[in-house]
């Protein structure tokens, strides 16, 4: 799918973040499984993740605190919200959805809420839809929640993975805007790609070894992230009718920097436009866009008038852009 965002001008009016306290190192996953922190450090650019301690967080206790500071950040109250999506493959349960959830524990009545499963590009698809229902009018004030508690599905025993993730969360609200705001979406999957990224063991299709832990085929991962990186970010700017010089700022998903470093030259992005906090937090998932928003707002290079670019990859396989130009004038209230 692709489109211009030819409705109403529909902007990102507050943003906030949530991650676990505890910072866990390289060094630290090097008592757990055979790895290094040079291994790590050269194959991925992750020098340490945020992870909860097991068993303690759900997704909806990670969402809380990112949704209430996008609120603030927007200065909407909640009871005004009237749609609640929340982008995860980690929810809470399978059902009653997280996004039900956390409207709940928001205070949020008159809202619509539910989950979206597209792997770590959940986020980007998550905002096209509230793009989409700002725009035609069906909502007035959305809220996207993108995040995982990755750990809660990781093989503690397989360092294949292990090392790569983190849990975090973070959310936006999308509100109508007199100008500015997002120009356009690019979204695809390729299900045939599925089994090189997946849980096989969580729904219905019964497998004989089937279990809840992530299995991926990292190379394969690899070679589809190098490529949707760039293809989609090349359909998007020219549906949108701009060029690479014309984006100000590369909010990229927080895989690899390898595949990072890899899409912004393959694109031509000069590095001081990229966004980079794979090294902090590893792979967040659905979380991973929402908190390198928040990382380039807090550092002053996420200012109004900015062309911004973002784009996902993950699971399904899956992969999405999105372009805006920025409007908004944080608060304070993202963390
Ligand atoms: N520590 C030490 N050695 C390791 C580790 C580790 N943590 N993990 C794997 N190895 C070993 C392998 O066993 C292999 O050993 P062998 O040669 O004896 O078989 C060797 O390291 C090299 O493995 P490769 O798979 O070739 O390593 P590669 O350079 O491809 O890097 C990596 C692996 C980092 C996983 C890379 O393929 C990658 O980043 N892939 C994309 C993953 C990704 O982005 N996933 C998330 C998608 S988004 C989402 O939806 C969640």
């Amino acid at each position: 799918m692709i489109g211009r965002a030819n409705g109403a001008p529909v902007t990102i009016t507050g943003l906030g973040c949530n991650v676990p306290d505890r910072v866990v190192t390289n060094a630290e996953l090097s008592k757990l499984v055979d790895t290094s922190d040079e291994w790590i450090v050269t194959r991925t650019g992750i020098h340490e993740r945020r992870l909860a301690e097991p068993g303690t967080l759900a997704m909806s206790d990670l969402a809380a605190p990112a949704a209430r500071r996008a609120l603030e950040d927007a200065e909407v109250d909640p009871r005004d919200v009237d749609v609640l999506i929340v982008a995860t493959v980690t929810p809470d349960m399978a059902f009653p959805s997280t996004a039900a959830l956390l409207a709940d524990q928001l205070g949020m009545p008159d809202a619509a809420a539910y989950d979206l499963s597209a792997g770590c590009t959940g986020f980007m698809y998550a905002i096209a839809q509230a793009y989409g229902m700002v725009a035609a009018g069906l909502s007035q004030k959305a809220v996207v929640v993108g995040g995982d508690v990755l750990s809660s599905i990781l093989d503690w025993d397989d360092r294949s993975t292990l090392v790569l993730f983190g849990d975090g969360a973070g959310a936006v609200v999308l509100e109508r805007s007199g100008h500015g705001g997002f120009l356009g979406f690019e979204l695809g999957a390729d299900g045939g790609g599925g089994p090189n990224l997946w849980l096989p063991g969580s729904g219905s299709r019964h497998f004989d070894n089937g279990d809840r832990f992530v299995k991926m085929n990292g190379r394969e991962v690899y070679k589809f992230a190098t490529r949707v990186m760039v293809t989609s970010a090349e359909a998007i700017l020219a549906a949108c009718g701009k060029t690479i010089e014309d984006v100000d700022v590369y909010v990229p998903h927080q895989a690899n920097i390898r595949i990072i470093n890899h899409a912004a030259r393959k694109l031509g992005v000069p590095q001081e436009k990229v966004i980079v906090n794979v090294d902090r937090y590893g792979n967040t998932s659905s979380g991973s866009i929402p908190l390198a928003l928040a990382d380039a707002s807090g550092d002053g290079r996420l200012t109004p008038g900015k062309l911004v670019l973002m784009t996902g990859m993950g699971a399904g396989l899956t992969w999405g852009s999105a372009l805006i130009e920025w409007t908004h004038e944080p608060n304070g209230a993202a963390a």
